[in-house]
């Protein structure tokens, strides 16, 4: 395949800036992968190579685009920012300028300041791959949750999906609203007002303080991770009543539906946004998102690549 010009390379910076069409395409791709073991025979990106820079720490989401660039047969050029010259001071322009000389054909971003994935994308010929930014976005985790809701739902629409816990600093939250919106969902915030302003409303989604209260209306409850790193000053007064007021235990999961969905982007704090319990309750699907992020991802690389 040639390489793709500036002129039509295809980013991926968010789910706000798709459409329903564009995103159910990428899912439809992706369920076509889901659960497969082993690469594609065909080795459609054999001959591409897929960058994967990180700037901040990453298991799950490193690894799988590692995965889903080796099934699709590319060669993957690993950039972690601790072991390499961005620690000596390399900008993030001659860093990606690097990465392209190289000969990477797309690269896969995560960077600890909102925004950086659209600039580098702006700069670079190939495409770039927002893989979390800040707490603007992280779109593959979007659709891997929307597929992970799809496959047990069999829709989106008209499902009723609260995101529970540190809404403000969580870009999990914010690409799975923004999906989930798209898709006809009906979206609830819950979270403290330290973690959650009311400004959220604005995104399309009803805010709530009181778990209580809308727990047992919900097919889908997807619990945040309490983002210790990003919370400046104390978002709560202890750790007691974060639990009490918002962690999902048994007590609540017993209001839930019996089929709810509960779902969780990892790493989880257990005993803090779930109780131990719930963490390992059959319904908890946090395992089997992580293995729909190499479905995704493989859309993702394979979108990117034209292939
Ligand atoms: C998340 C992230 O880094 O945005 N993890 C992930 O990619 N699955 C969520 C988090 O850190 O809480």
């Amino acid at each position: 395949m040639l390489k793709q010009t500036i002129d039509d390379k295809w980013d991926l910076l968010s789910l706000d800036a798709l459409d329903a069409t564009a995103i159910t395409a990428l899912l439809d791709e992706a369920a076509r992968h889901a659960g497969r073991r082993a690469p594609l025979p065909e080795q459609p990106a054999a001959g591409h190579t897929v960058a994967v820079a990180f700037y901040e720490a990453s298991t799950r989401t490193s690894l799988s685009f590692e995965r889903a660039a080796q099934r699709l047969g590319a060669d993957v050029l690993h950039f972690a920012s601790p072991a390499s010259s961005a620690k000596k001071g390399e900008s993030l322009l001659d860093t990606g300028r690097t990465i392209a000389s190289i000969g990477a054909d797309v690269i896969v971003l995560r960077h600890p300041s909102a925004g950086a994935p659209a600039q580098l994308a702006r700069w670079l010929e190939i495409p770039v791959i927002n893989a979390g930014d800040g707490r603007h976005e992280h779109p593959t985790q979007g659709l891997l949750d929307l597929l992970t809701i799809r496959q047990r739902k069999s829709r989106i629409d008209g499902l009723r999906v609260a995101i529970v816990g540190d809404v403000v600093n969580s870009r999990v939250a914010r690409s799975a609203l923004a999906g989930l919106h798209k898709l006809g969902a009906a979206v609830t915030l819950v979270g403290p007002p330290t973690l959650l302003p009311e400004s959220f409303a604005a995104l399309g989604a009803t805010v709530a303080h009181d778990f209580d209260a809308v727990i047992a209306d919900q097919d889908v409850v997807m619990m945040l991770r309490v983002q210790h790193e990003r919370i400046a000053g104390k978002a709560f007064s202890s750790v007691d009543e974060y639990v009490y007021g918002y962690a999902l235990d048994a007590r609540r999961l017993a209001i839930c539906k019996r089929d709810v969905l509960i779902m969780h982007p990892g790493p989880m704090n257990r005993g803090v946004e779930l109780s131990v319990e719930v963490a390992d309750d059959a319904r908890c699907l946090a395992r089997a998102q992580v293995a729909n992020g190499v479905a995704v991802r493989m859309a993702v690389l394979g979108r990117a690549l034209g292939i």
